[in-house]
Parts: C-alpha cells; structure tokens; sequence
C-alpha cells in the first residue's frame, strides 16, 4: 500500500487526479470507477481543470459508479448519476452514455444489482476511486458489511444519512436505502485509490490501513488489496502509526 500525505484538500485532489490521468492516457477503453461525495468533487474539478487547461480527454473512458441511492426521482440532482454528469462528464468529452451504473429504478432491484455485477466483472475496474466515510464505510459499506459482499440493496446507517444530509435541500429527506457494489467487488478493481481529507476521517483511516481486517471497518478490506494508493490531507493523516506515516514521502 502506498500512502501520500498532502498538505491541502487542492494538493490531495491534484495527487489522486495524476494517477486517473496516468490511467485514462495510459489506455484506449479504460474502465474507471468513480466515487462521490466532497471529497471526490475537488477531483472531479481538477479533472475538469486539466481537460479544459490542456486536453485531458476522456474520449474512450467508459465510467462506473460506485453507489447510488435508491427512492430519489430520476431527475433528481443528489441521485449519484446526476452528480458526476453535474461534476464531471458535462465539462468533459465524457458521453451520457459512458456512465455505467445500477438502476435503481428497476422494478426487481435484486435482479439489477445481479446484472450490475456482471457489467463490472466483465469490464473489469481498471482504476476504482474510493471516498471513506467517518465510520469506515466504503461506497455504501456500512459497518457489518462482509468483506465477500457483492452489490446489492443496503440500509443506511443513521450516522450516514446525518453526514450526507448536507448535499440534499433542506426538509428532503436522506434517502434510507442505496444500491452499493459490495467489497469484494470493488476488491477486484485492478488498482484502488482512496481520497481522504478533513480531522473527522483520521480515527476511520487509522481503522481502515493499520486495523484488523474486519467487516466492522468496512474500508479495511482495502489492505488485502496488492495494488492501492491512499492519498491523505494531513489531517485525515493524523491518527496513523509514526511508522505508517514516515513511509508516505
Ligand atoms: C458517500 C459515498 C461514499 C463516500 C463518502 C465520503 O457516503 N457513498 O462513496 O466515500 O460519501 O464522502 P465525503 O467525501 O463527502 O466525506
């Protein structure tokens, strides 16, 4: 595992931006998993800033989504799907059409988060981007998550739907359910890397790189991973072990 502490939230974003531009240029029909939340807004703007500043292009990405909530309406702007096309694929050469995700409007979800599956492994995930939630989640792990889950229909916890409520209108209500990709499938994406910024994220950092690997801390699973990089705001860096952080450059 590798670990890069940066000094700012702009610095952390710019490092995860590098290693999907090294990704996205480094293939014709790169697969790219893609995560949401705010910390993964300062990379999509990054992303967007190298498109505009320079080309960056995303021509051939075909792009996954993480997770998505279940119980919004389609057009409604929180649902996963409307934030990356808000954030990311309308300023870029990024086509409607190349944002994978389950459909959490489909009449039998089962059968849906069945065929999403599928969709990943056969794409496979060549780079998958990682947000970490304050109690360790990953996408919609919540605690208690086996690490060999697959997607499927998930109830929110408490703690997350209060953490969340900041990206919905006052008086709509946090949507109790989501379809997730579980962690054994986003364990087998060729490459992980996981964004954390902000004092609230160390204790949930600390669990998940120098904890045991436990479904309790969902985000753990990522060190049973051969190949994940983990860039970190200082402050996210803080409950770390002397030894973990003197190895991050
Ligand atoms: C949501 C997403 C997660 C993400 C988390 C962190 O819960 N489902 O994939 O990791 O938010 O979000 P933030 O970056 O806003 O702290």
């Amino acid at each position: 595992m590798r670990i890069v502490v940066a000094d700012t939230a702009a610095s952390a974003a710019r490092l995860a931006a590098d290693l999907v531009e090294d990704f996205i240029t480094a293939e014709p029909r790169p697969a790219l998993g893609l995560a949401t939340g705010e910390t993964m807004e300062a990379v999509f703007a990054e992303l967007v800033r190298r498109h505009r500043a320079r080309g960056l292009s995303f021509a051939g990405v075909r792009a996954y989504l993480l997770d998505e909530y279940l119980d919004l309406d389609r057009q409604d702007p929180c649902a996963y799907r409307n934030v990356v096309h808000r954030l990311l694929a309308r300023h870029v050469d990024l086509g409607a059409g190349a944002i994978h995700g389950p459909d959490p409007h489909a009449i039998d979800l089962d059968a849906e988060c069945n065929r999403y599956e599928r969709e990943l492994r056969a794409a496979p995930i060549g780079l998958q981007l990682l947000g970490i939630g304050s109690n360790g989640h990953i996408a919609f792990n919540e605690p208690g998550s086996p690490l060999d889950s697959t997607t499927r229909v998930v109830a929110l916890s408490e703690q997350t739907r209060a953490e969340n409520a900041r990206f919905f209108p006052a008086g709509q209500a946090v949507p109790t359910r989501a379809i997730t990709q579980g962690i054994a499938t986003i364990r087998a994406a060729n490459q992980l890397v996981m964004v954390a910024c902000g004092k609230h994220k160390a204790d949930s950092v600390a669990r998940a790189l120098e904890g045991p690997v436990t479904s309790e801390a969902p985000a753990s699973a990522i060190q049973l991973h051969p190949n994940v990089t983990v860039v970190l705001r200082a402050s996210a860096a803080v409950g770390l072990s002397e030894s973990l952080r003197a190895g991050a450059p």
